[in-house]
């Protein structure tokens, strides 16, 4: 029996208007109903935290944020903190994405901290880990990927790394070159990383990689959602342009929905 719920969360990046975000958030809501086999969520910017919990509180709907600040209060100007977020209801945050490592806007060191913060404030991290392409090419990709993830568990001491499965922390495997290309991993690239990482997780805890959802990003749309989701290791997506429009983010997740079923049945 599968021991994880799948996930799909949809990553608004820098996109949105109140106007446009309240069709959007009405429309999926709506939509979603019903469908109970699979979590969803989007994690949108943080201005319109206020707007996402008005609008979804009560429905299946979760939503989370795209960051989180490494401090709790002080004289940070712009920095947001795990508390503040956690106020407006949010389940998710989505750390070291990596638009942010490209930036060069967060270093592994900062990222921990942030994943502890964001563990202290009760919100469920979304942890992304993914290789360039040129790494890839190198032949490197299971060594970049395995540095982030050991990172990562290293820098969650036992009462953390407690906390984390408490509240169901997430990895997110997405593949640099295959975000916002319209380049997906092929669906047996992916399966094999995301079992790796189960692998990379099982020598903390065993039980635990069971349980863990490790979800695939990059290009996800509704046309490879159902080859990509039916891989065995690949607990859900990460869906960034394709979560914009109500209609192509209903039909994935109607996809995930309708696959989670089909694989609880007798
Ligand atoms: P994409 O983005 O679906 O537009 O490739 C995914 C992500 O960056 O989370």
């Amino acid at each position: 029996m599968n021991l994880r719920r799948t996930l799909i969360v949809g990553n608004w990046k820098l996109h949105g208007t109140l106007a446009g975000n309240q069709t959007l958030l009405l429309q999926l809501r709506a939509n979603l109903r019903g469908l109970d086999a699979v979590d969803f969520a989007v994690c949108v910017p943080y201005v319109y935290l206020f707007q996402a919990q008005q609008l979804l509180s009560g429905s299946n709907l979760l939503w989370g944020s795209q960051n989180v600040s490494q401090y709790d209060v002080g004289a940070y100007t712009s920095c947001i903190s795990a508390a503040m977020i956690a106020e407006f209801g949010c389940q998710f945050v989505i750390l070291a994405h990596s638009e942010r490592r490209m930036l060069r806007l967060e270093s592994h060191e900062v990222t921990a901290q942030r994943f502890l913060r964001a563990l202290e404030g009760g919100l469920t991290p979304i942890y992304c880990v993914g290789e360039a392409q040129a790494e890839r090419d190198a032949g490197l990709a299971e060594e970049v990927v395995k540095r982030q993830v050991l990172n990562m568990l290293h820098s969650l001491d036992d009462d953390a790394f407690a906390r984390a499965k408490q509240l169901n922390m997430v990895v997110a495997y997405e593949p640099v070159w295959a975000i916002g290309t319209g380049q997906h991993a092929s669906p047996q690239e992916a399966q094999a990383m995301h079992a790796f990482i189960r692998e990379l997780i099982a020598a903390r805890d065993p039980l635990f990689a069971k349980r863990i959802r490790i979800i695939y990003g990059g290009s996800i749309t509704a046309d490879n959602a159902q080859e990509m989701l039916s891989m065995p290791d690949i607990d859900g997506a990460l869906v960034g342009r394709s979560a914009l429009v109500a209609e192509t983010f209903t039909q994935i997740c109607r996809i995930a929905n309708d696959l989670s079923l089909k694989s609880h049945q007798p």
